[in-house]
């Protein structure tokens, strides 16, 4: 399946390529500045940031990112999963660690996407049990209406207050629409 084959799939671009660019680049702006003026940094051996890219729905979003922060930094990948079945609310376990240590480090946790609040709540409480200098959380959408528990998302992209089923950009319905270069409501007869 291509690009040109999954289009029809979609209802209405929420984001376009050229309105995700452009918020990027002013996520990245303030970041590099951020860290640079000290302010956010807190490693006294005043290593590189280290960029922690959530599996897999941040992938495009920490790739685009990455490039456009304007400083050293280093990054690496985690991966978690959600239960799912339903008995044990927000309960979240680790699939994939990472594979350098951060205890010392400034970290900014990467999501494509906070919802419930649940993973990065894990994330950053998993993570901190490491003592790194720094945690801070920058997401691309942040799916206010959603939340079930408090969190602190010191670099949010685009807040959504409507309860829409997004696809793009990093963001899959069963695995696919991830490659789509924008962001986009899927139609409703696609959905099972
Ligand atoms: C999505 C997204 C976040 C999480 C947010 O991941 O990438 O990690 O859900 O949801 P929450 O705030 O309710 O915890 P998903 O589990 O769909 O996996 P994926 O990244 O592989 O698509």
């Amino acid at each position: 399946m291509n690009k040109r084959t999954l289009e029809p799939h979609i209802e209405r671009i929420l984001f376009s390529e050229q309105e995700i660019a452009h918020r990027v680049d002013q996520l990245a702006t303030k970041i590099a500045a951020d860290y640079q003026e000290g302010g956010a940094a807190k490693d006294p051996q005043a290593r590189p940031l280290i960029l922690v890219c959530i599996l897999r729905g941040a992938l495009a979003f920490t790739a685009d990112l990455a490039r456009r922060i304007d400083m050293p930094l280093e990054y690496d990948l985690i991966s978690v999963s959600s239960y799912g079945n339903g008995t044990v609310p927000g309960a979240v376990r680790l699939v994939k660690d990472l594979d350098r240590p951060i205890a010392g480090r400034d970290v900014l946790i990467i999501e494509d996407i906070i919802d419930t609040g649940y993973t990065v709540q894990y994330l950053r409480r998993t993570l901190a049990a490491r003592n790194p200098a720094s945690i801070r959380i920058c997401s691309l959408i942040d799916k206010v209406s959603r939340r079930e528990t408090d969190v602190d998302i010191d670099y949010a992209g685009f807040p959504l207050e409507e309860d829409l089923f997004i696809v793009g950009y990093g963001m899959d319905y069963a695995e696919l629409y991830r490659n789509l270069p924008y962001i986009g409501i899927l139609k409703p007869e696609y959905i099972q």
